[in-house]
């Protein structure tokens, strides 16, 4: 599959008035493709810092930086891309089985994760090689 039609960038409505922003992040098909079933966020990562690093054989993501900024890179085994997080409004959807790093995070980065599963240390493939392998089946 392209990896174009792997991960999707997502604007969301504000619906904030004169007393400040509101964004709200709907699941199961409304604002993004899936029921979140989890929820994390990162913060205090310093800017030399890389995280993920890992793919997931099953949870789809949703990624917005709801302060600061972060860069995302996504890889598919064939293709990359990177992908700067910086508005509370934009949303970075990552389907399943796409290698991602999390890194160049600004000093009040707060990276808000929605996730379509619960947390399963199974699911994670944290080996890049062992990636290839698999998605070269
Ligand atoms: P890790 O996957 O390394 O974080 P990141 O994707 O940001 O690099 O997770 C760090 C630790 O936290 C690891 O021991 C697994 C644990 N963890 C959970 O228990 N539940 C979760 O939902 C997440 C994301 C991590």
């Amino acid at each position: 599959m392209a990896l174009k039609d792997q991960y999707k960038i997502i604007e969301f409505k504000d619906l904030g008035d004169e007393r400040g922003n509101l964004v709200v992040i709907e699941g199961e098909g409304m604002d993004i493709p899936f029921d979140i079933k989890r929820v994390f966020y990162i913060y205090g990562s310093d800017s030399e810092v890389i995280r993920g690093q890992h793919a997931n054989r099953e949870t789809e993501f949703l990624l917005v930086n709801v302060s600061g900024s972060s860069k995302v890179k996504v890889d598919n085994g064939e293709e990359t891309e990177i992908i700067s997080l910086d508005k509370p409004r934009m949303g970075l959807y990552l389907s399943s089985m796409l290698w991602k790093d999390m890194y160049d995070f600004s000093e009040d980065s707060v990276l808000l994760v929605l996730a379509s599963r619960h947390y399963d240390g199974n699911e994670y493939i944290r080996n890049y090689d062992e990636y290839l392998e698999i998605i070269k089946k």
